[in-house]
């Protein structure tokens, strides 16, 4: 744990004019041969934002991170960062820093030494970098550990080591490529609320890359959310999580019950025979996503009950300590339910009667 984080100064904030975005990317394109990895990709990190770029494998995050630190070139498409063009500025020129996933430590230096490196590159005077090396160490708490080489740390060890390195740079943009998929889960855990804590203290504009909901959930301020090179939705983790913008962000973020609709009249309908009354959906609605911790499992219909409500028969039922987990089978759709009631727990192959409220049906985009 940080135990001696340095409280923050005037000077240790990067947080600038609060209008300039820190990072802009303005339409990026690139592809490989064929390829297209991004198709206009806009996104905007504002000045002490916390911004998530979330996607699957392959999505073209980290392409994006390497256009933004100016390891690759787009096709077309400008990056901004502080407000000033850097689109064909070298990497080593912009003002951002990168922590990578595998931490790239010079092994041949010590901790010390790899976090001098690029104060020394930039040549700052020998004073102002003794003195923000030492505030590098003490703020990620590694001061008893400058002596060692990376290959005598472990692996959440590195991960400080990569992370003051990065912020000795009182980067305008700090950069970081699934910082924490190499830790087991606990530290993981931990790491992320002292990385939390720090981007706050220091007002660190930081754009985060990872696949991880969770993680992008917890730690972010806004979260982009990607699909094949393009951008599927970008809002904070509650707008992310609660409503769902498409079918592909809804199965992203767990809702697991996803059905495509035709209209026919007052009445949506699924192809395998589920049906959602218009006035529950809203008027132009091409899918439907409900999470199975708010589906309502009963042996009974609730009386009086004005949202959605469908009789089905329980396929399976797994028993997962805190709740219980229903396989629904209602036409020739399956419903997944989970329910906290572990008592009173319905058989397989017996009549259930599942009910939404009208909020808990999330009306989705194609
Ligand atoms: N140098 C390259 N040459 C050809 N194709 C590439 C190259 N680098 C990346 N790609 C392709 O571009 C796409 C996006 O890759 P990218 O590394 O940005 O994905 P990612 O979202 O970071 O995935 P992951 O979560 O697995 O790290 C992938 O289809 C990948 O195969
Ligand atoms: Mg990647």
């Amino acid at each position: 744990m940080i135990t001696t984080r340095p409280s923050p100064s005037r000077t240790d904030s990067v947080a600038g004019d609060v209008e300039t975005p820190a990072l802009k990317t303005d339409s990026i394109t690139k592809s490989y041969g064929s390829n297209l990895v991004l198709e206009e990709l806009s996104l905007e990190v504002q000045n002490g934002e916390f911004v998530s770029l979330l996607g699957p494998s392959g999505c073209g995050k980290t392409t994006t991170l390497n256009i933004v630190s100016g390891f690759l070139q787009p096709d077309s498409g400008a990056v901004q960062i502080g407000g000033v063009d850097v689109t064909h500025t070298p990497a080593h020129k912009r003002d951002s820093a990168v922590v990578f996933q595998n931490y790239a430590l010079f092994p041949h230096m010590t901790v010390e030494k790899n976090i001098r490196y690029g104060l020394k590159a930039k040549r700052v005077p020998r004073e102002e970098l003794k003195e923000r090396v030492a505030w590098a160490l003490r703020l990620v708490d590694i001061l008893e550990l400058k002596d060692r080489y990376p290959g005598q740390l472990s692996g959440g060890q590195q991960q400080r080591v990569a992370v003051a390195r990065s912020l000795v740079m009182r980067p305008g943009i700090l950069l970081m490529d699934e910082p924490l998929s190499n830790l087991d889960a606990k530290l993981r855990a931990e790491l992320r609320l002292e990385l939390k804590a720090l981007q706050q203290d220091l007002g660190q504009s930081v754009l985060f890359v990872t696949h991880d909901q969770v993680e992008a959930l917890s730690l972010s301020d806004r979260i982009v959310v990607m699909n094949r090179g393009h951008v599927e939705q970008v809002g904070t983790s509650r707008e992310v999580y609660e409503h769902p913008a498409t079918v592909f962000v809804a199965r992203f973020m767990g809702v697991e019950n996803v059905f495509e609709l035709t209209r026919d009249n007052d009445i949506y309908q699924t192809a395998g025979g589920l049906h959602f009354p218009s006035r529950l959906m809203g008027p132009e609605v091409s899918a439907v996503g409900i999470r199975p911790s708010m589906l309502r499992t009963r042996a009974e219909p609730v009386e009086g009950w004005t949202g959605w409500a469908s009789r089905g028969e329980i396929r399976s039922v797994t028993y997962l300590g805190d709740t219980v987990r229903y396989e629904v089978a209602v036409g020739d759709e399956t419903l997944a339910a989970i329910s906290s009631d572990t008592h009173s727990v319905l058989d397989p192959g017996s009549t259930a009667y599942l009910h939404a409220s009208p909020e808990s049906l999330l009306p989705l985009a194609t």
